[in-house]
């Protein structure tokens, strides 16, 4: 394994999550504000070749998964000459999509031919209305086609992943479970995060173990699934149910010591975690004709100052660390 890609705790970033742009059609409440992000202008954005070339080279280095993320990936135009081009590097096992659904029953048919192996779908509740109400947008019914159709052609498990909000979705719980008794589901649920001009608030977040205990009241016999060291999400199933859920405790119960992740986001910088603010812009050293050997020692670099986890373990502590309250750059490449 490329030692540029490994950092002074001896994580191996073997996972790349790309951006392919900020822009998105929702304007999700724990994302977004109502008039959306000041985008960067199109020129600084990586185009599909620079994207390509860092994305070759971080294979080249070890990278085996790629997950393209945004904003919303699926309305970039060239969203699947991207993906075919992905697919063409042998050592890349996994490509793999976060969406928010809206465009995908339109699109599945060609992902799947340009080689999406997985996709993530974000869906926060089951009642239209809210649906409306937290993405500030209609399209509720068109994001669960797109989730039946992407069964139905084959992906599974297909996985969504749900933001728990007290107040909006946290009596949901029982029936996003529900739903995996019969579909090959993989539900997450995450805690709610702060970033900036997002209206987080401490008493809105619902940690792991409260979602847990409310859904082993209905389900005492819910079983831990056992899941790889990198795992974002801690696995359980219900026994006898063809899906699975999880919940993803960013908040609770950090999980840096495993991280294998690095970010690139839209404009082409490289973040070497979530929740740092520190980016190095490889766009910058692209266009001014830097080799792929002074490419790799730039990101070497970068991974080498990757701290060993964001914040403390528990939320309180997490909270009395400035960086990590309200001065995250919008999470536009989560
Ligand atoms: P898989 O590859 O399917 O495991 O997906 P994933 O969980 O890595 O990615 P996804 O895009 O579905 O992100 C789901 C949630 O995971 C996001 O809301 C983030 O909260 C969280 N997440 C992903 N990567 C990180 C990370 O590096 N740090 C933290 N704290 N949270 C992360
Ligand atoms: N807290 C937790 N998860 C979030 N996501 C977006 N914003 C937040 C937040 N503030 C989720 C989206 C998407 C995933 C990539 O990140 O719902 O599923
Ligand atoms: Fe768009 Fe995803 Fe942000 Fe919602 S969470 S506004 S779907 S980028």
């Amino acid at each position: 394994f490329s030692a540029f890609l490994m950092d002074s705790f001896g994580r191996r970033h073997n996972y790349l999550r790309i951006s392919l742009t900020e822009k998105c059609n929702l304007r999700c409440q724990y994302c977004m504000p109502q008039e959306g992000v000041t985008l960067t202008p199109r020129s600084q954005l990586l185009t599909a070749e620079e994207l390509l070339m860092l994305a070759r080279l971080f294979v080249r280095e070890g990278v085996n998964k790629i997950r393209l993320t945004g904003g919303e990936p699926l309305i970039r135009p060239d969203v699947l000459h991207i993906i075919a081009e992905l697919r063409k590097l042998e050592s890349l096992k996994t490509i793999a999509v976060t969406t928010n659904g809206m465009n995908l029953t339109r699109l599945l048919p060609s992902l799947k031919k340009a080689g999406v192996d997985l996709f993530n779908i974000s869906l926060d509740t089951l009642v239209p209305a809210k649906f409306e109400f937290i993405t500030r947008r209609k399209g509720f019914h068109k994001v669960m086609e797109g989730i039946e159709k992407a069964i139905e052609i084959g992906y599974n498990p297909v996985k969504v992943n749900c933001v728990v909000m007290r107040g909006l979705n946290e009596d949901e719980l029982i029936d996003f479970v529900s739903l995996t008794e019969r579909k090959p589901l993989d539900v997450r649920f995450i805690e709610y995060m702060p970033f900036d001009g997002n209206r987080w608030n401490f008493k809105m977040m619902v940690s792991y173990q409260e979602m847990l205990d409310c859904i082993k009241q209905k389900w005492p016999n819910l079983e831990p699934v056992p899941g790889e060291e990198t795992d974002t999400a801690k696995a359980f199933r219900v026994p006898g149910f063809r899906g699975q859920l999880g919940f993803i405790t960013s908040m609770s119960e950090n999980f840096c010591g495993s991280c294998n992740r690095l970010r690139i986001t839209a404009d082409g910088n490289l973040k070497v975690c979530l929740f740092g603010n520190s980016e190095v812009s490889l766009r910058d050293f692209l266009r001014s004709g830097a080799t792929e050997e002074e490419l790799l020692h730039i990101i070497g670099a970068a991974v080498g100052r990757k701290k060993k986890q964001h914040a403390g373990k528990n939320c309180s502590w997490l909270l009395s660390v400035p960086l990590f309250r309200g001065s995250q750059r919008q999470p536009l490449s989560l």
